[in-house]
């Protein structure tokens, strides 16, 4: 085979065949990294000014080469462009087209860089992109809640452990406890960034280039906070990636709890609160249905987003350094945590604003369970009983009200006494779920002083 029949790829010089054409397809990533296309020509145009400045290119050809890649984004933006299999990934195909474009000046654009140190900056500010995007939806959702919890301040509802019914507890407060989960995953997601905006390019393709490359003003330009200390790592490292899907996994982890609670209060068995219509769908058989898809497919994403951690601490496991092919298969399971957790905040952030708490419901749900049992207990502690004492005597009294299908303070008077005679007639108002709630007046606790507490001092360190 003649070498002219080789020489359509950039790196074909020492080959004397073809690509097997299977071969081709099933080692090309264009198909999927082509959604990096903006930070590779951000990244190409950065190197370019920074080899113009070490004298590496001169001034017009810089301007060349930036102008060209301006209208290769916009060839792409505008679906003109022309992406092809057999010039592998999308680096080369932008690489090739600028060739096409301006010629020799364009052949010039790859000196002291290589495909690895270039891809692992992509993917870099590619995330770095996303991660923006994301805090902010994870920012309007955390709105959305501090606003619902706001609302329902004063709102009783049961609180559980085991589902059983516990104590009462407001719904102000339940909310509030999503609302810290967000917190958590914003600074995880925070200090994940720290780590994702450090630039690889300068690498090369593992030890570094004998080209005298400024990176820090290659950094400067694509508003990374510092360059990689070692090559070999650099072009290697796909940690920053681990931690996102890391992130990813407890955040989804997080809304299928949420969208759990939600699918259970919406049941006809709980009936806490009715979902907006265009959040829900219907059945194709029982007309009386209305199902919570949302927040049912929103759990379902966590299954992909959790798998995909597995997927990438699998390819990682075991690599010798430096750079692998193997690599090229961290993208798929990155794009795919980055687009379900966008939608799924995003989803979210919708929905939460227009979910609508039943608050007769809810009032008679806080009344039926014995959720008082243990504020009659601490009554009896006040009293002077032991609290295992008083534990016992409370259990009695339920097993009455049990036997006679009755809450508690439907038992008498006379009823109580014979169990404690520190019982008094005071103990009706201790029995009253919003007296209760109002009781949890510790920091951190449920009743609405501490609730609108907590929900001042989060619109503070949200604002
Ligand atoms: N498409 C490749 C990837 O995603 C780019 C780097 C290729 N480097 C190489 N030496 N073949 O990892």
């Amino acid at each position: 085979m003649s070498n002219k029949e080789v020489a359509d790829k950039p790196w074909s010089g020492r080959f004397t065949e073809s690509t097997d054409a299977f071969v081709e397809q099933f080692t090309a990533s264009v198909e999927f990294d082509q959604r990096m296309y903006a930070q590779d020509i951000a990244g190409s145009q950065a190197h370019a000014r920074m080899l113009t400045k070490i004298g590496v290119l001169s001034t017009a050809e810089c301007e060349l080469i930036t102008a060209a890649l301006e209208e290769i984004r916009q060839e792409i933006e505008q679906g003109e462009f022309n992406w092809r299999v057999d010039l592998e990934d999308v680096h080369m195909n932008i690489e090739s087209r600028l060739v096409e474009k301006i010629g020799e000046p364009g052949k010039k654009l790859h000196t002291g860089r290589s495909r690895n140190d270039q891809v692992a900056t992509d993917v870099r500010l590619y995330l770095r992109d996303q991660i923006e995007l994301i805090d902010a939806e994870l920012v309007r959702l955390q709105h959305a809640v501090l606003n619902l919890a706001e609302g329902e301040v004063e709102t009783l509802m049961p609180g559980f452990t085991h589902l059983q019914v516990a104590q009462v507890i407001t719904v102000g407060h339940h909310l509030m406890a999503w609302f810290e989960m967000l917190c958590r995953d914003r600074a995880r997601l925070a200090d994940c960034k720290k780590r994702v905006n450090i630039m690889p390019l300068g690498s090369a393709a593992l030890a570094g280039t004998s080209f005298p490359l400024d990176r820090e003003y290659v950094a400067q330009q694509l508003g990374f906070d510092g360059v990689s200390n070692n090559s070999l790592d650099a072009v290697s490292d796909r940690d920053f990636a681990i931690e996102f899907c890391a992130f990813a996994a407890l955040l989804l982890m997080h809304l299928s709890r949420f969208s759990e609670e939600l699918v259970l209060w919406a049941s006809q068995q709980f009936e806490f609160i009715e979902l907006p219509d265009r959040f829900c769908t219907g059945s194709s058989i029982m007309p009386q249905k209305k199902n919570p898809d949302v927040p049912e497919l929103v759990r379902g994403k966590s299954a992909r987003v959790f798998g995909n951690l597995m997927s990438m601490l699998t390819l990682m496991k075991s690599q010798v350094l430096a750079y692998n092919k193997d690599n090229q298969e961290d993208k798929e399971p990155l794009f795919d945590t980055v687009d379900a957790v966008a939608a799924c905040v995003r989803v979210y952030a919708d929905m939460v604003p227009h979910i609508a708490f039943n608050r007769n419901k809810l009032a008679a749900a806080v009344d039926t369970g014995y959720a008082t049992a243990t504020d009659l207990a601490d009554y009896l502690v006040a009293k002077g009983v032991a609290f295992r004492d008083a534990h016992e005597i409370v259990g009695k009294a339920v097993r009455i009200a049990i036997d006679e299908d009755k809450e508690l303070p439907q038992l008498s008077l006379a009823q109580f006494q014979a169990l404690s005679a520190h019982i008094g007639e005071d103990v009706f108002t201790v029995l009253q779920a919003r007296g209760s709630a109002e009781s949890k007046n510790v920091v951190g606790g449920t009743s609405p002083v501490q609730v609108r507490a907590q929900i001042e001092a989060a619109r503070r360190s949200l604002a």
